[in-house]
């Protein structure tokens, strides 16, 4: 089984040109799955999985089929994953915790969650029967509580001339080193730029640019050139950790002052 989870993994990435292309990159660290064990769950679907295997809850209904879930070494935290569809990929990296209800209906889909990046409590809502979409978040991301990040709305939406659903689900790119605030939410089809913040209880339903603060329903740009660090009096050190991250994946900070 392992050689055909391997191939179908590479074949998923394959097929997403524009995926497969950001990861690898600076701040979209792509683990080798030929480093991981396979631990097969029926149906064609499999876990590949080094650190703790125990990590997370995941629910197969029936109809799950050939879906591949890669959870590298995650220290704290336990989290469900739902997978109702097949095809679909999950690329957990390393992280210091994640904690998170994850739920994926239909096929194809990929959720990707970056090196470093942390999750205290989050909802994560994919697919509703559509195919092929992508929710990733960028390394050292921090999800605060409540945190919702929706790429589907779970229930179609009419246009009463045509009878066309009018909303259907789309794509959501959370960049390295973004901080998603208390009771915050991000809706489908948003691209948050690296080391911006989302302030608690905002609602993303446009993109947002590296290095901005956005608050409110829906949320707005209130100041550029910020970014944050997990310290609340962080020392220089810590700074320049941050800086640097951001300068890796292309955000361009500021020269420092003096
Ligand atoms: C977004 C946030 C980080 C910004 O902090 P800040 O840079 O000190 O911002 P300020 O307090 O100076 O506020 C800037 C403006 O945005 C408004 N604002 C700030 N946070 C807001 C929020 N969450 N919702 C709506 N408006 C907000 C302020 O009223 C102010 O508006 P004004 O200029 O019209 O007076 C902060 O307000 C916030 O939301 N904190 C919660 C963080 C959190 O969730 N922590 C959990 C631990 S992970």
């Amino acid at each position: 089984m392992t050689d055909q989870v391997l191939e179908a993994f590479d074949r998923f990435l394959a097929d997403r040109p524009g995926v497969r292309q950001r990861l690898g990159q600076p701040g979209w660290a792509l683990p080798d799955p030929r480093e991981f064990q396979v631990k097969p769950l029926g149906n064609g679907n499999a876990l590949l999985w080094r650190g703790r295997s125990n990590v997370l809850d995941i629910v197969l209904p029936g109809g799950a089929r050939d879906n591949i879930i890669l959870c590298d070494a995650i220290e704290l935290g336990r989290a469900s994953l739902t997978l109702n569809g097949g095809g679909n990929l999950v690329v957990l990296c390393a992280s210091t915790k994640f904690q998170a209800k994850i739920t994926i209906q239909g096929d194809g889909h990929l959720l990707y969650w970056g090196e470093g990046a942390t999750c205290n409590e989050g909802t994560v809502v994919m697919g509703a029967g559509h195919r092929g979409t992508t929710v990733m978040f960028g390394a050292d991301c921090m999800l605060s509580q409540r945190v919702t990040v929706r790429a589907a709305d779970s229930h179609g939406i009419l246009d009463v001339g045509t009878r066309e659903v009018t909303n259907v689900p789309g794509s959501i790119v959370v960049g390295p080193h973004v901080w998603l605030g208390n009771g915050s939410t991000v809706l489908k089809d948003v691209e948050i730029g690296p080391g911006s913040i989302v302030g608690a209880g905002a609602i993303v339903t446009a993109d947002i640019p590296a290095l901005s603060t956005c608050v409110g329903v829906p949320a707005r740009v209130v100041r550029q050139n910020t970014t944050w660090t997990r310290k609340s009096s962080p020392t220089e050190e810590q700074k320049d950790q941050v800086f640097r991250l951001l300068a890796q994946v292309g955000a361009a900070v500021p020269a420092p002052v003096g």
